[in-house]
């Protein structure tokens, strides 16, 4: 097939049959504006410093995901599995990012809070968030780091090391995914959309509250998704593949990093009651304006 040629705003293709003279011009609509815009962010010093340290974490964790059968896992709760792969990469992302910002404290999943002498900057870290997608083979899940300067996130990333991508953000710098800039999806009608949620397990959430909630969102949306990592599934709102997230029961390492990516998008993350913080309150809902407005005002009275 000829490649689209320009013809005034419409394209037009020329369709050919292989060996037959049959030809024939058919418009092609431009592309609409794609949430990635061809926009590249020049990284500062700061966003080298967590991409160089969460590449030589996503190695660590490529390597472990190869040799998963091998992998001494242990139980912090039901279901609740950490592995080597988890506790290497924090012990990584701690040596890099401390080794580049001395005395910034950190926050991991698996080591806990060490305090460091400037009291205004701590790392917030999930080394491997979607622990168990990992151990299934489930390349959905993430290395997810969130810089914090008194109390407000200032810079995130998220690294899948299964697929290479890459999303950072910097306050008042916007949203990247692979250095293409991203937006939120515009979606405004309830149902067109894709909405994210967390769904408890065994030992772990409310199942009733799940269901209702679920139940009441399910007959309003498109489609409902469960994918098994809270920091791709904010990074996945950012880049306007899903309209809209929710999920309770989550700790800071699993927001702090999503948290500012979905806002440098455009888009709005509270807890569940609309206004609060989910970094406090451990709940999160998120989406463009419009359907995080609609989350809230079906999420809220249901969890009273
Ligand atoms: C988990 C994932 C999962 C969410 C859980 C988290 P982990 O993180 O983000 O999607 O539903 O609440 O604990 O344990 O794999 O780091
Ligand atoms: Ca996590
Ligand atoms: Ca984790």
């Amino acid at each position: 097939m000829t490649p689209p040629q320009p013809q005034g705003t419409q394209f037009k293709a020329r369709l050919g049959v292989k060996g037959s003279n049959l030809t024939e011009t058919v418009p092609l609509t431009p592309a609409p504006e794609h949430p990635l815009q061809a926009e590249i962010m020049l990284h500062s010093a700061l966003i080298n410093v967590m991409v160089k340290a969460a590449r030589r974490a996503g190695r660590s964790l490529k390597r472990d995901l190869g040799e998963v059968e091998n992998l001494q896992v242990s139980l912090k709760g039901p279901a609740n599995f950490v592995t080597m792969a988890d506790k290497r990469a924090e012990e990584m992302l701690y040596d890099d990012l401390i080794k580049a910002r001395p005395g910034y404290g950190f926050i991991g999943e698996e080591g806990g809070t060490r305090e460091g002498a400037d009291k205004s900057h701590t790392w917030i870290v999930d080394p491997l968030d979607g622990t168990t997608n990992f151990l299934h083979g489930i390349p959905q899940f993430a290395i997810s780091i969130g810089l914090q300067r008194e109390g407000t996130m200032i810079a995130g990333l998220i690294f899948n090391p299964a697929n290479e991508e890459l999303y950072i953000a910097e306050r008042g710098k916007g949203a990247f995914l692979n250095d293409q800039r991203l937006r939120v999806a515009g979606r405004r009608k309830l149902d067109e959309c894709v909405i994210a949620c967390g769904l408890p397990h065994i030992g772990r959430g409310d199942l009733d509250l799940s269901r209702a909630e679920m139940t009441a969102i399910q007959a309003k949306v498109a489609g409902l998704r469960r994918f098994g990592s809270a920091a791709l599934d904010m990074a996945f709102i950012a880049a306007g593949r899903f309209d809209g997230y929710w999920e309770r029961n989550l700790k800071p390492w699993d927001m702090a990093a999503g948290q500012i990516i979905v806002r440098e998008a455009g888009g709005i993350v509270s807890g569940i009651a609309g206004d609060d913080d989910p970094l406090k309150t451990g709940n999160v809902v998120c989406g463009n304006e419009f359907v995080h407005a609609e989350l809230v005002k079906i999420l809220k009275p249901l969890g009273k």
